[in-house]
């Protein structure tokens, strides 16, 4: 018997003017329970995934199923257990975990071996944009770029970043299709070099360790921040009550609505209390950088 379970983390993605190309994987995770069966069966354990469906209908199957066919392999069946604490629609990446899982569940079962580098292309074909499948598949902080000319994404990973991080999750979703739909089609160059300005100064900032320089062109971003804060309630304060309390910087995640911050080593836990008292209908946590990013490990029926 063939089983085998599939570990995928959070992520937060852009990071401000990272936008479409920064992200980091974070300490929650959706989980798969794996094993041979006689049909499909996908069953949901969490509050956070609707109620199981049809297996062909489930999202993570029909990634597994579209990789499968692109190698002219077949999915054998297996009864799916899935497991997560990733919020969905609040801009934690769970969208992009579950196309993570669907190409790992397809690698196992179809003994596909790819690398990291070709699954980080399938996923993201798969998911549009890089910055939160390759934090979700590598774990740590990622930065990449998905070059049109090559189909090739090119990357930098590290996870020597000392910081902590403050999530303010809401109770409420913000779907990503919306929260692209008010951003602009087109950019002048004026526009485009003065943006991405802000973007290299921000990871020059994070990878050097200057923080509060990061911090400053975090809440500088032109790229997409100016243009989904209506759509954010309490953007405006978030932000100003975490910098008062210490944080280097704070960003929508995602396409949102959770906020993140970006604060000194040590001083999450008291931002994150004090934060919870300004924010009482939110779920205000500190997080960890997830550095192992998915995996997949078999296990033996008792
Ligand atoms: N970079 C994406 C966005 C992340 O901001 O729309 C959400 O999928």
């Amino acid at each position: 018997m063939m089983n085998f379970t599939i570990t995928v983390p959070a992520s937060t993605a852009n990071i401000g003017p990272g936008f479409d190309s920064a992200g980091m994987a974070l300490n929650r995770y959706l989980t798969l329970h794996v094993r041979e069966h006689d049909e499909w069966v996908f069953e949901t354990r969490s509050k956070h995934l609707p109620p199981a469906e049809d297996a062909e209908q489930h999202f993570i199957y029909q990634i597994a199923e579209r990789l499968a066919s692109e190698y002219g392999a077949a999915l054998s069946p297996c009864k799916v257990i899935v497991k997560s604490d990733i919020p969905l629609a609040r801009g934690m990446g769970s969208s992009a975990s579950a196309v993570v899982a669907g190409i790992e569940l397809a690698n196992q079962l179809c003994s596909l071996n790819l690398d990291l580098d070709r699954k980080l292309e399938w996923a993201t074909k798969f998911e549009g944009h890089p910055d939160n499948v390759a934090p979700a598949l590598f774990g740590g902080f990622i930065v990449t770029a998905a070059t049109k000319k090559t189909d090739q994404v090119e990357y930098f990973r590290t996870d020597e970043l000392q910081v902590d991080l403050v999530l303010y999750v809401p109770d409420f979703e913000l779907k990503t299709e919306t929260a692209r739909k008010v951003l602009p089609d087109t950019w002048s160059m004026a526009d485009s070099t003065a943006a991405s300005g802000i973007g290299n100064v921000m990871i020059a900032g994070l990878i050097s360790g200057d923080y509060e320089l990061a911090g400053r062109m975090m809440e500088a971003d032109l790229f997409h921040e100016p243009y989904r804060a209506s759509l954010i309630p309490n953007y405006e304060k978030i932000r100003l009550k975490a910098k008062e309390m210490g944080a280097y910087g704070t960003v929508i995640s995602g396409a949102g609505p959770t906020m993140i911050s970006f604060a000194p080593k040590g001083s999450g836990p008291a931002i994150a209390k004090g934060m919870q008292v300004e924010l009482p209908d939110y779920t205000v946590e500190v997080m960890e950088v997830d550095k192992k990013g998915a995996r997949a490990e078999t296990f033996q029926e008792n």
